[in-house]
């Protein structure tokens, strides 16, 4: 069956690497994810957004995440796979998800005061763990679109109170801000510089804070939203097949890997994906604009996705061969 982040977690500090979370919506999504993980025999952490429940159906989504399970055993590994709700709200979202069968949820009550961030994470985990489930919190505001909360600039999380939020909320990991931030634009390429190699490189994420965190709490597990590193050749991709994406900038591959090394545990991604689809459907549709089977575009870019998810595990995060 699904299983919580527990021993996952648990593993990945020890082993100093992270667990893959990746976003999915639809079934093309859902297979790119579980065959790169099962080849490469990774963990994996399927997340289901409140926007993901709103286009694709929470039923739906969650009896095709039960299939999950299934279907990696057809596909010759059982690994370990956890439910999770991404960026949950409220109580009620939590609540209903742990109702339906997921292994994990995340409350994010980090756009509210301190206290009631306290309040209402302390009242899903009480929850949550009467059921088994996980909970993520967080502390801290990540720059951009997060849910509906547009914050222009990041609130890095304040190291000095890490210690008091998990020990008063009992959470089992921290999703933490150090500079990162949701979507294909973290950065402007004004605020990066541009290396020997004419690669745009931003500025530094915040590691001395989680070197902190580390300290205030030894081998607790803290995750990495916004963690999309925005390559370049898909963005270049879109660019020339007629879409127009300006300035997208993420974050360097080897600054992710570096994280995996640390207390950070669960890493997401969602727009690289979302990249990677995008160039390999506008690629089939420009060079075959007779081509009207959804199958031979959407085939395409579930390969494409799979190529990404492996590499992500395989060069990035280093949750290869630890299922
Ligand atoms: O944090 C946001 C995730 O990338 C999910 O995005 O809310 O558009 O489904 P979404
Ligand atoms: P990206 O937009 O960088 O992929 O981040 C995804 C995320 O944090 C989902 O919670
Ligand atoms: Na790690
Ligand atoms: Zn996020």
């Amino acid at each position: 069956g699904l299983v919580n982040t527990k021993e996952l977690f648990k593993k990945a500090v020890d082993g100093g690497y992270a667990i893959p979370a990746y976003n999915f919506n639809n079934m093309e999504q859902m297979q790119a994810i579980l065959q790169a993980c099962v080849e490469t025999k990774s963990p994996v952490i399927l997340q289901v957004s409140s926007g993901a429940r709103n286009y694709a159906n929470a039923t739906l989504l969650r009896n095709m995440a039960k299939g999950a399970v299934e279907y990696v055993k057809e596909l010759g590994c059982e690994i370990p796979i956890v439910l999770h709700l991404d960026h949950g709200d409220t109580f009620e979202l939590c609540k209903d998800c742990i109702d339906n069968g997921f292994s994990s949820v995340m409350i994010d009550g980090s756009h509210h005061s301190y206290e009631e961030n306290v309040a209402l994470t302390k009242k899903v985990v009480e929850y949550a763990h009467a059921h088994g489930v996980t909970v993520e919190g967080e502390l801290g505001v990540l720059a951009g679109v997060e849910d509906d909360v547009v914050a222009e600039h990041s609130t890095y999380t304040k190291p000095e109170e890490v210690e008091d939020f998990v020990k008063k909320t009992g959470v089992d990991s921290l999703a933490i801000s150090i500079g990162t931030s949701h979507g294909a634009n973290k950065f402007t390429p004004a605020q990066c510089t541009v290396n020997e190699d004419g690669v745009l490189i931003p500025p530094m994420l915040r590691f001395d804070i989680l070197e902190e965190i580390e300290k205030r709490i030894p081998g607790f597990p803290i995750v990495l939203h916004g963690s999309s590193s925005v390559p370049q050749e898909y963005v270049k991709m879109i660019n020339e097949l007629g879409g127009k994406m300006k300035d997208a900038v993420g974050i360097p591959e080897e600054w992710l890997r570096r994280a995996a090394k640390s207390a950070v545990c669960k890493i997401n991604i969602d727009s690289d994906g979302r990249l990677a689809m995008t160039a390999a459907v506008r690629k089939v549709l420009t060079e075959k604009p007779g081509e009207f089977d959804p199958r031979k575009y959407l085939g395409p870019a579930r390969e494409e996705l799979k190529k990404l998810y492996m590499h992500k595990n395989i060069e990035v995060l280093g949750s290869a061969n630890q299922a």
